[in-house]
């Protein structure tokens, strides 16, 4: 049967999504990042279906949502720098790494002793959250290695029958993932670039330590090298365009000459990064859904947002 889709202004419908939580159900729910698949992250039986409907392997842990600060301190155990960064980025894209509380169950953390936790900015995400009065655990929303959603019928497509009730908050604003930021060792270390850019945290940190490469020692469990992923081979690329009788399609942050190919997606008609991150995921799905040949992506400026974006392409590229 196929899920139902709520309304996630409507409070009825958050109450709703609250008791499924309440009783371990699985809710796809609005962050302003990616839509979540969200769980009690206290019922290991509840957790261990969203690891089951994902397709995921147990050994990439989950983040942790919680409503503020004040709920984060019962999970993890957070060291000095913290307090500055939650009082500026929460609620928000950044996630911080930290040593975990007791409370949270092994297969939250994929046994490890660090628990990722972040308090989303998305205003159904936090009703939810305190509706439920729990600590919910929510990879996104899509099957492993897949494109990630940022609209309810994005999940809808791909887990639709698997969920117990999806909320519609409408698009996800910044339209990548959280950044991920561990304060488990003695220097700050971004294990995955996100919505709250280097340069946002370099100003506040002084340091941080970049552990993203994809050659890098995996840090982060699950930065997969290939991940977020279309079906249609994906290649990153300043230059070149489809060959005769070829069907391309063209991924770009600013307006380029299209001449040629089958699809075009301009994320940006100015070239904004904040707009062209919002509208990535979509423009991948669309050209994904196409039948083409092939997709050519034009490379991101590696700034600002620039380096999420970037990330999530060279994953998709990556066979
Ligand atoms: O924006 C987001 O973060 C979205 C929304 C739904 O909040 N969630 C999300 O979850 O992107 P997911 O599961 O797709 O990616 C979470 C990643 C894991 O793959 C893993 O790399 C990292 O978070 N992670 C979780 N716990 C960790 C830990 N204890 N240590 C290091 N990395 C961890
Ligand atoms: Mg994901």
């Amino acid at each position: 049967m196929a899920t139902r889709i709520a309304d996630a202004s409507d409070p009825e419908a958050i109450r709703e999504a609250a008791r499924i939580i309440r009783r371990g159900g699985l809710v796809a729910f609005p962050t302003e990042t990616v839509y979540g698949l969200g769980a009690d992250a206290l019922d290991p039986l509840a957790v261990a279906r969203i690891f089951a409907v994902k397709g995921r392997p147990r050994l990439d842990p989950l983040i942790v949502h919680v409503a503020g600060a004040a709920e984060a301190s019962s999970y993890g155990i957070f060291p000095g720098p913290a307090h500055g960064l939650m009082q500026r980025f929460w609620p928000g894209p950044l996630t911080l790494v930290v040593k975990k509380a007791p409370a949270v169950p092994d297969i939250v953390t994929a046994g490890l002793e660090t628990v990722a936790l972040r308090v989303p900015s998305h205003p159904a995400a936090l009703a939810l959250i305190r509706a439920a009065d729990r600590a919910i655990a929510a990879p996104s929303a899509n099957p492993f290695g897949y494109v990630s959603p940022t609209e309810a019928s994005h999940v809808a497509a791909q887990l639709g029958g698997a969920v117990d009730l999806i909320l519609d908050g409408g698009p996800s604003s910044v339209g990548v993932e959280s950044t991920i930021l561990s304060l488990d060792g003695e220097v700050p270390a971004l294990l995955r670039a996100g919505g709250i850019t280097l340069e946002a945290l370099t100003a506040l940190l002084g340091t941080v330590e970049i552990a993203t490469d994809p050659g890098a020692k995996p840090q982060a469990p699950g930065q997969m090298k290939r991940h977020y992923a279309t079906r249609t081979p994906l290649e990153i690329t300043d230059a070149g365009g489809p060959a005769a009788g070829e069907r391309v399609g063209l991924l770009s942050l600013g307006p380029e000459d299209a001449r040629g190919y089958a699809a075009v997606e301009i994320l940006s008609p100015t070239g904004d990064l904040g707009e062209g991150a919002a509208r990535f995921f979509g423009a991948l799905r669309r050209l994904d859904g196409m039948a083409l040949d092939r997709i050519l992506a034009r490379p991101f400026p590696e700034t600002g947002l620039g380096r999420a974006l970037m990330d999530r392409l060279r994953r998709a590229a990556s066979r």
